[in-house]
């Protein structure tokens, strides 16, 4: 990854320089981050996706049935042609894994760990068009794919900032905005988790969101110890063998705690077990029934690929690796599998490559290893046949 090279992406700053300034810490707004911009799908083909069962989507309409009225879809073919002139939004969640072009923009953000990468989220809005003052928990690059949309950003926030009364959308009800800006077509707008913003349409337009995972710190404590417990057995427990005689029976003497802290810190700094956790977690796919192997057996599927057949990564699945002491980990679609350190080209080719076949595959196809890597992937949906 060329991390010192000024990108265009970022306004002329490295990725470097990005990280270091920018991500996590402060917005940015990026004129002609992608110059020339043409959004790879039309508001039609947006609602189009809004029609369909496996697709998530939302109108948020702001003066529908009550303000700010939510409606989730699957949408009904006739329910655009019903809605108001202006001040509505459609938002569809995960287009990227519906659209490929729209999954080839996420290429340009390869400076950051594809695992932490959510989804690309895109929006149509009529004029006046948004869904009002919020704060999002997660980094968010918003691209101006289509019209122009009017950003205003504001305070920074927290679980006690005051919101509307919704039972649905999370509106703030004070906004301090500290700068706006009107976006074209390419422009991008970065934003740090927990900054107030409000993008409002100026005419017919489109956003792409592409959001980010970042898992609470409850949720590392609650998934990650469900994970442990699975190998603990029951018997062990709580020890104090060597204990003090007690003076009073009642109190809870501080090396109680010492010895619970022992415990702790013996299973959670198991840094194999973190590590197999957070590869899987982090891999889970956003629709795990999209995610639906075909049966194939080791020779039929080198057969195949030898006669020109192509793999190529689900688009819903999700692919990394790692590094440990005893061999490889590669993680696919919340699943690890431990594999032998020589295996590591072919991981990578695996995690990057947009197709997979025999020419790129090359030796990987002479290796037994390798080959039944290939076929298990096939088996569990994270790589499948390309459509001819
Ligand atoms: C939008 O695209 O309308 C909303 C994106 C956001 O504010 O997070
Ligand atoms: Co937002």
């Amino acid at each position: 990854m060329t991390t010192d090279v000024p990108l265009q992406l970022l306004g002329g700053l490295t990725a470097r320089e990005f990280l270091r300034d920018y991500w996590q810490k402060k917005p940015l707004l990026i004129r002609q981050a992608i110059p020339d911009f043409e959004s790879p799908i039309s508001p039609d083909e947006l609602g189009g996706l809004a029609l369909e069962e496996e697709v998530e989507s939302r109108l948020v309409i702001e003066h529908g049935e009550r303000p700010w009225e939510l409606r989730r879809g699957p949408f009904a073919e006739d329910a655009f042609g019903q809605l108001p002139e202006r001040d509505w939004t459609l938002l569809v969640q995960a287009v990227d894994q519906f659209v490929p072009d729209v999954a080839e923009l996420l290429k340009h953000f390869n400076f950051l760990p594809s695992w932490r990468i959510d989804d690309v989220m895109v929006s149509f809005a009529a004029p006046g068009g948004g869904v009002g003052p919020h704060y999002d928990n997660y980094d968010v690059f918003l691209l101006q794919a289509h019209g122009q949309r009017r950003w205003k950003i504001g305070q920074m926030c927290d679980a006690e900032s005051p919101l509307l009364p919704h039972a649905d959308l999370r509106i703030l009800a004070d906004f301090a905005q500290t700068d706006e800006w009107v976006l074209e077509p390419g422009d991008m707008l970065y934003l740090p988790p927990r900054l107030a913003h409000f993008g409002t349409a100026e005419d017919d337009c489109m956003t792409y969101s592409v959001g980010f995972r970042a898992p609470s710190a409850a949720e590392v404590l609650t998934h990650f110890t469900d994970f442990l417990a699975q190998f603990l057995p029951d018997e062990e427990r709580y020890s104090d063998a060597g204990t003090a005689p007690t003076d009073d029976p009642h109190q809870i003497q501080l090396d109680a705690l010492d010895r619970l802290k022992a415990l702790l810190a013996e299973h959670m700094g198991d840094e194999r077990l973190l590590l197999t956790w957070f590869g899987q977690f982090m891999t889970e796919p956003r629709y795990p029934e999209l995610v639906a192997g075909t049966d194939v057996e080791d020779d039929e599927l080198l057969a195949a690929l030898k006669q020109g057949a192509v793999l190529v990564r689900n688009p819903s699945a999700r692919l990394a690796w790692s590094e440990v002491d005893v061999g490889l980990v590669l993680f696919a679609s919340g699943q690890s599998r431990l594999l032998p350190s020589n295996l590591k080209e072919l991981l990578k080719l695996i995690c990057a490559a947009d197709a997979l076949h025999g020419d790129n595959l090359g030796q990987w196809l002479a290796d037994e290893e390798g080959r039944k890597l290939l076929c298990e992937l096939v088996k569990q949906g994270s790589l499948e046949f390309a459509d001819e």
